[in-house]
């Protein structure tokens, strides 16, 4: 059956052939919006107030004045769910700065665009979860974070896009990135951790990466469990030589990868430690969204 998504619109509920936004809108010219993605389990969104604070920090970085509170946010994300009808949702909200004359001053337009983009998640391919995935290292860097700071999570992906063309020209699925110093920093659209003699790491902040809200919740559940959890840097190197290493998303949730560039990570298959945080994750997103 063909999955059809529902999409507000500035509190509009349109139908799919009418769901477009202008060509003078700044998200569509310059990438000059920011988003946050997440999904619904029992019809219930997943750590939302941390992705909402995460648009609020996102908007700040990038002077975007929001002229929506966060309340009608949140009401208009249920008003769409509840036509959507369906337990297991992907969500995006979308901010756009706005429509305006053209110019690359953001003063040339002061009305956010909101839009709500949500449709069925049917889930993902078992095969990643039981068989893990490949990646590659990208040739492209990430941007510094001095530039656009990845911390931002912003409509401006081209710098994932050229990565993720990489990977899918070299028939991985995925690609991982580094920045300036040849530290790794993430995957095109997860954070990227591994596991070495026991000890659970992921790229530090400073690295130049998007904070993952399924990373910080990770980071709690493993602290939570007495594991042990670093945010330290390291190389593709460190990667290939890692016992295990897996990837974590909102929407993807942990996915282990059983290689880089070719080279085998550990058993190549989903390592142990990553199995016990895929269920201890699985567990607590299930625990946050039971209904009342
Ligand atoms: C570049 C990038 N890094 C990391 C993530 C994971 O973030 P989160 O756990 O908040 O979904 C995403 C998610 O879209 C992303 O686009």
């Amino acid at each position: 059956m063909k999955i059809v998504p529902v999409v507000n619109i500035n509190g509009l509920l349109v139908d799919i052939e009418d769901a477009k936004i202008s060509v003078f809108d700044r998200g569509f010219l310059y990438g000059d919006s920011i988003y946050e993605v997440t999904r619904t389990y029992n019809r219930i969104p997943v750590l939302l107030d941390e992705h909402l604070d995460r648009l609020w920090y996102s908007a700040e970085r990038l002077s975007i004045p929001m002229i929506h509170s966060r309340e009608l946010i949140k009401n208009e994300i249920n008003k769409t769910l509840v036509k959507l009808n369906q337990d297991d949702a992907y969500i995006r909200v979308i901010i756009t700065r706005g429509e305006g004359e053209i110019g690359l001053d953001p003063n040339l337009s002061t009305n956010n665009n909101l839009i709500i983009i949500t449709k069925h998640l049917k889930g993902y391919p078992s095969w990643w979860y039981e068989d893990g995935v490949t990646l590659i290292t990208a040739q492209i860097m990430r941007n510094p974070k001095n530039a656009t700071d990845p911390s931002i999570k912003s409509g401006n992906y081209l710098n994932n896009v050229m990565a993720m063309t990489e990977a899918s020209k070299q028939k991985a699925f995925d690609a991982i990135m580094l920045n300036q110093q040849g530290f790794v920093t993430e995957g095109t659209c997860s954070n990227i951790w591994i596991i070495k003699d026991g000890v659970i790491n992921t790229p530090p902040l400073h690295a130049g990466i998007l904070d993952g809200i399924t990373k910080q919740q990770l980071l709690k559940l493993i602290k939570e469990r007495g594991l042990k959890a670093s945010e330290l840097n390291f190389t593709p190197d460190d990667i290939k030589n890692s016992d295990e290493c897996f990837m974590s998303s909102s929407t993807r949730e942990i996915v282990p990868v059983k290689s880089l560039d070719g080279v085998t990570i550990g058993t190549g298959k989903p390592g142990i430690i990553t199995k016990q945080l895929m269920s201890l994750y699985k567990n607590s997103t299930r625990a946050m969204t039971v209904p009342k």
